[in-house]
């Protein structure tokens, strides 16, 4: 959003709104005819504070600088931006075309070393590396030679002379992380030594960042390409460019943590296998395979999850050994499968092996463990509730208790009394004992509603549109909303573009609206039923408009003060009776007060009107 920052900034909206519109103060804010539509009395406001406009007579139109230009000009939000941009004197383009040469460059850079890593691997010096792929972990030549895996010679200097030999620009190597700059002056050396490397790429096969391990347990484990410019680990899934073919033909993919589970079962033949790379699965990862399947499978080990796993809290892949931690994954699994629309399961794997040894050694189980895979809620249900029936009611009370948080959890109700059934015919009770427990301490009827983390609170518009990205199913039900519902240009085109295309998110990712829109669903969220987002949506409208009589009659009470302290409290009563009696004041002044006070007046019943059966 930096350009279209940076021109609000630059084009302040009083003087460009006035360069067109004769605009006169009224307070804070200002006044004038509305450019949009003919009127006698000025209804058109510009509140300088929140860079709005808004017109309160007939047309009932209202944005921001750029809704402004996009209304007088018949524009889209690309015109508006663009002329906007010229005007400001932004380098749209430029800036743009810049970065993404810029990104280009260091893709080209990232080929250029997997290339030459791939070749050292072929090489004598990678004799030992070879060896130890295709003995110790099995993998064929072809395997090797479809992810590009190579070997990084044991040098500080060996991809560094290749790109410097072959023209590359050193600060790029250092950019893509391939090269680590050294602060002490000296020169910059290579970032992966004595390991093999495996490449990284986006879903686009783009190379992004790489991995290295060594071949004797050296520390750490492997080594990664830090964060870059290309590369997110948080938005980056290992495999998925050559997964994705699969992915698409079953409609399933299976989720692992490392790169080895991802190649061992792509060499068994299950090719629908990605990894997270160590971190918990995203909602941000969600997103990106919401795009290619419509069911996830986390091949996960729930018995080993082991202290490192403990660590990377807050995800899905936790520890999964204390009424907390199960609530918490259990809530976060509804909240990354539900706002992506995916259905999430868990496979078990046997304990003891990696999801890679699984794959290579016994397809047949692997293939089992993840056709039989448990919807993730019953995971959990079935973990708490162990294989046999409780012989105690006070046994049968405490796993009842430890279920409460996940049962609360799923948002679907149909398939939370499925849950229920199925506990309640577990521990031998009636379902309405497993209901009353579940229900008791609940304060009101949305428990959920708390899981939203502390923080700023976002605009009321911004969480509406959130809403809306999140629940599609609502289309219907918004058409007959006006776009001027949202006041910021860039939220309005969004809300336009989600009323005709379901698939708008996926545009273009230079697409400002696209991106704006993309960052603004990437915002965390509870877990909402359809339902309660639908009722969550008629509230955030209805406080938008409350909002907007507010701000109206803030500019009116404005006005008024400032004809009160001109004309005295007692004539600006007297004009705004004449005004109502029909006995309209000569001088145009004095009239516009009038009818300003009156307006006033008018707003301020209305309001209370519109506040009294929301109190009641
Ligand atoms: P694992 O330790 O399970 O690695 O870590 P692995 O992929 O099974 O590797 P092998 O089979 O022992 O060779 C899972 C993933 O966590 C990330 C890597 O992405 C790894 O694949 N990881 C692990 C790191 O980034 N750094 C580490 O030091 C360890
Ligand atoms: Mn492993």
């Amino acid at each position: 959003m930096d350009a279209v920052e940076e021109i609000k900034r630059k084009l302040e909206l009083v003087e460009y709104i006035g360069r067109g519109t004769h605009l006169q103060k009224a307070g804070r804010n200002f006044r004038g005819l509305c450019p949009f539509h003919t009127e006698k009395t000025p209804s058109f406001y510009v509140f300088p504070d929140r860079g709005s406009w808004r017109c309160f007579g007939q047309c009932g139109e209202g944005g921001d600088l750029f809704s402004f230009v996009q209304k007088r000009d018949n524009l889209d939000f690309r015109g508006a931006l663009h002329l906007l941009a010229a005007e400001a004197g932004v380098e749209l383009s430029a800036e743009n075309a810049q970065r993404r040469s810029h990104a280009d460059r260091l893709g080209a850079i990232m080929s250029a070393a997997v290339a030459f890593y791939q070749r050292c691997l072929s090489e004598p010096d990678g004799d030992a590396a070879r060896a130890y792929l295709t003995e110790k972990r099995g993998l064929t030549p072809a395997t090797i030679e479809a992810f590009r895996l190579g070997w990084a010679p044991d040098g500080w200097r060996a991809l560094r002379d290749h790109l410097e030999g072959r023209g590359y620009d050193e600060r790029d190597a250092v950019a893509a992380g391939l090269l680590v700059d050294n602060e002490n002056g000296r020169e910059p050396y290579d970032r992966f030594r004595g390991r093999f490397v495996i490449p990284i790429a986006d879903e686009r096969g783009v190379y992004v960042a790489m991995g290295g391990r060594g071949l004797h347990g050296e520390e750490p484990k492997y080594l990664n390409s830090p964060q870059t410019e290309l590369f997110d680990k948080g938005r980056t899934l290992f495999g998925l460019d050559l997964a994705a073919e699969a992915i698409r033909a079953s409609g399933t993919v299976v989720v692992v943590e490392g790169y080895m589970d991802v190649i061992g079962p792509w060499q068994a033949g299950f090719r629908n296998v990605v990894a997270t790379m160590g971190t918990s699965l995203t909602e941000s990862h969600a997103g990106l395979l919401k795009r290619f399947a419509k069911r996830v499978v986390l091949a996960m080990d729930p018995d080993a999850a082991g202290l490192a796993a403990a660590e990377r809290a807050g995800g899905l892949f936790l520890s999964l050994d204390s009424p907390e931690t199960m609530a918490r994954s259990a809530r976060s699994a509804e909240q990354i499968a539900g706002g992506a629309n995916l259905e999430l399961r868990v496979a078990p794997l046997p304990a003891g092996k990696d999801p890679d040894e699984i794959a290579l050694q016994t397809p047949e189980i692997w293939e089992a463990a993840i056709a039989g895979a448990a919807p993730y809620a019953e995971f959990l249900l079935r973990r708490i509730m162990g294989p046999t029936a409780p012989d105690s009611p006070v046994e049968a009370r405490r796993i009842v208790d430890r279920l409460r948080p996940v049962l609360l959890a799923v948002s679907d109700p149909v398939e939370r009394a499925m849950y229920v059934q199925r506990v309640a015919r577990h521990l031998g009770i009636h379902e309405d004992a497993v209901l009353d427990r579940i229900r008791q301490g609940l304060p009101g009827r949305r428990p959920l509603e708390r899981s939203m983390p502390a923080g700023e609170p976002p605009a009321p518009e911004d969480l509406l549109l959130v809403l809306l990205l999140r629940h599609p199913h609502l289309r219907a039900r918004l058409r007959h909303y006006p776009p001027t519902l949202f006041t910021d240009a860039i939220n309005r085109e969004a809300f336009e573009r989600w009323l005709r295309d379901d698939e708008f998110l996926l545009g273009p990712a230079d697409d400002p609206v696209v991106r704006h829109a993309r960052a603004l669903e990437a915002r965390r969220l509870p877990p909402l039923s359809e339902e309660d987002a639908g009722r969550a949506v008629e509230a955030k409208i209805r406080e938008i408009m409350r909002e907007r009589i507010i701000q109206h009659q803030a500019a009116l009470s404005d006005e008024v003060a400032i004809g009160e302290k001109e004309f005295g409290a007692n004539r600006v009563a007297a004009l705004s009776a004449e005004v109502w009696l029909g006995t309209v004041p000569a001088e145009e002044r004095e009239r516009l007060l009038g009818e300003t006070t009156l307006e006033q007046l008018q707003l301020g019943l209305s309001i209370h009107r519109r506040e009294e059966p929301m109190l009641g």
